[in-house]
């Protein structure tokens, strides 16, 4: 029998993993069947025992269930303990271990695929919920000059920076503070808010971006958000969005779980939506 896999989330209708995971298991000759589970709200843990009883050996996490992941899971790798999420089960030794992907997908994509270091560099995180969470670490991990959190409640901001202390220093900001001596400052920024979901700009000023920038916005396959026409129309020419993210996080997974990593540049060019 095909080993089995799913992604749960809520909605899930929209989602790309089946499609990806099926056509890496073809792609590395692996016998398995991904689809998708629309769970209900409050039923997370049922809905998991219920696919593990029936032979499911790992799950991708999306949309509400991070957190209910991240409180299923037996065990938690650091990446995932730190952020406060999981967004893969992993239930091979038959307990349930949570990973965060996310943040090494991002870092991935950034580096390996578009070539942008961030070793030495000034790197800007917009945002401070849960995605902006997951990726600080892979983030502190490639060692940039500078990483800056900023969030329109700071507050939130602060805790996070305080929390990773240990692992290396994070400047907690508000957005007015970006202006004046920070213009021009940075050479990587991430959108990590949930603006774009509703066509929202965050409250960064145009002046933040130093030349030969990177703009990079989480959310994926919806053309030039507001945070991407604002680079655009700054000046900067390198502007990204998060398929790469998504599928590097689905090979991470698929590795983790199978052993194999999959080749993902096919994957990428044949989801990449044009930013015009
Ligand atoms: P997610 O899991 O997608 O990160 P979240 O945990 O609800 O979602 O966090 C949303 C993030 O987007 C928060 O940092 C939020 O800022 P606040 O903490 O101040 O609420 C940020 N956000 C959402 N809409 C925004 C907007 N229009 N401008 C700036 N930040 C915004």
């Amino acid at each position: 029998m095909s080993a089995r896999y799913a992604v749960i989330g809520n909605p899930i209708g929209h989602t790309k993993s089946p499609a990806i995971h099926t056509a890496f298991a073809q792609a590395t000759g692996q016998d398995l069947t991904y689809t998708a589970i629309e769970g209900k709200r409050g039923g997370f843990a049922a809905e998991i025992d219920a696919f593990r009883a029936a032979g499911g050996m790992g799950v991708n996490i999306t949309t509400p269930f991070k957190l209910d992941a991240f409180a299923y899971a037996d065990r938690l790798k650091p990446v995932a303990q730190l952020a406060g999420a999981v967004n893969c089960l992993n239930f091979a030794d038959g307990k349930a271990e949570g990973e965060n992907f996310d943040g090494l997908g991002l870092t991935r994509d950034i580096v390996a695929n578009l070539g942008v270091a961030l070793r030495g560099k000034r790197i800007l995180l917009l945002g401070a919920g849960g995605a902006a969470r997951g990726v600080l670490l892979p983030f502190l991990h490639e060692q940039p000059e500078e990483l800056v959190i900023v969030n329109r409640t700071l507050a939130k901001a602060i805790a996070i920076s305080e929390q990773f202390a240990s692992h290396g220093t994070i400047i907690a900001t508000g957005y007015e503070a970006l202006s004046g001596e920070r213009a021009g400052q940075y050479d990587v920024v991430v959108n990590a808010t949930s603006a774009s979901l509703h066509h929202e700009l965050p409250p960064v000023p145009a002046s933040v971006f130093r030349s030969g920038a990177l703009a990079y916005e989480l959310l994926y396959g919806k053309g030039l958000t507001p945070f991407l026409r604002l680079a655009r129309e700054a000046g900067v020419t390198r502007l990204a969005d998060g398929v790469g993210m998504l599928v590097e996080q689905a090979a991470e997974a698929f590795a983790w779980w199978r052993g194999i990593r999959p080749e993902t540049a096919g994957m990428i060019n044949k989801m990449t939506v044009k930013l015009t």
